[in-house]
């Protein structure tokens, strides 16, 4: 018998079953509802994680007992809000956005959501960003979801920066389904899989594009 899950090719859920749980078990309170309706407002890219994986980013940051968290890529602040919900008192969020229009859009619906004092929003290249807060670590959790391409990159300082404990979460962790692929970038992801199951434990949760949960030795 092969080691591949036997049940893999089934599917049990259809649009009408996954809109009834995601109202059901993560849905939008005001703040929420604007930050996820802003990307097709504004004309920005809606490539937000889902209702549950963001619903998912709370309960596990909440189980972490998370105080510190990075985020990689910020778009108009939905993951950045579900995260944020999660914190103690004292706790925050920095979350790194390449684009000035989306870090715009996302502050005033930080803003909106009442989170503007725990959440801070740093425009530029990510790695250009990481030095402008790195001393408020070791990190609780950090959340990757900016340019694939550099998620070897991003893995690393995740490593490096989180306490023993820490969480390392990470979407697109199928990649589009290029994770195989021959590519620079799908070899970077494959790196960003095979040194995280090397320095954390390890598990990718099969979301609809893939997340990777590790916890850190
Ligand atoms: N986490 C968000 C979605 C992020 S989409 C949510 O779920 O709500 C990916 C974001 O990464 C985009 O806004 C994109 O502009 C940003 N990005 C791309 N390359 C980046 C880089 N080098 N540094 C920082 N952000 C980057
Ligand atoms: C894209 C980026 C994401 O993080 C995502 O979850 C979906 C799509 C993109 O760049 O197209
Ligand atoms: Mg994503």
């Amino acid at each position: 018998m092969s080691d591949h899950d036997s049940r893999q090719g089934h599917r049990y859920d259809s649009p009408e079953i996954l809109d009834y749980l995601n109202r059901l078990h993560a849905g939008h309170d005001a703040g929420l509802a604007r930050a996820f309706a802003a990307p097709e407002q504004h004309g920005i890219p809606a490539i937000q994680v889902g209702m549950s994986e963001g619903k998912l980013l709370t309960i596990l940051l909440r189980l972490a007992g998370a105080n510190r968290v990075v985020e990689f890529g910020t778009l108009a602040g939905y993951s950045a809000i579900r995260m944020a919900k999660a914190l103690p008192a004292g706790g925050h969020v920095w979350s790194l956005e390449l684009e000035e229009k989306h870090a715009a859009v996302a502050r005033e619906n930080i803003a909106a959501a009442g989170l503007s004092g725990l959440v801070t929003v740093l425009v530029g290249q990510a790695l250009e960003s990481l030095p402008k807060f790195e001393s408020k670590g070791p990190f609780d959790a950090v959340f990757l979801d900016a340019d694939k391409g550099r998620y070897d990159v991003y893995g690393r300082w995740a490593a490096a920066n989180l306490r023993k404990g820490g969480l390392l979460l990470v979407d697109n962790a199928y990649y589009f389904g290029q994770l195989l692929d021959q590519s620079d970038d799908s070899a970077a992801v494959r790196r960003c899989h095979e040194e995280a199951a090397q320095a954390f434990e390890t598990v990718c949760i099969p979301t609809p594009d893939g997340l990777i949960l590790g916890v850190k030795r």
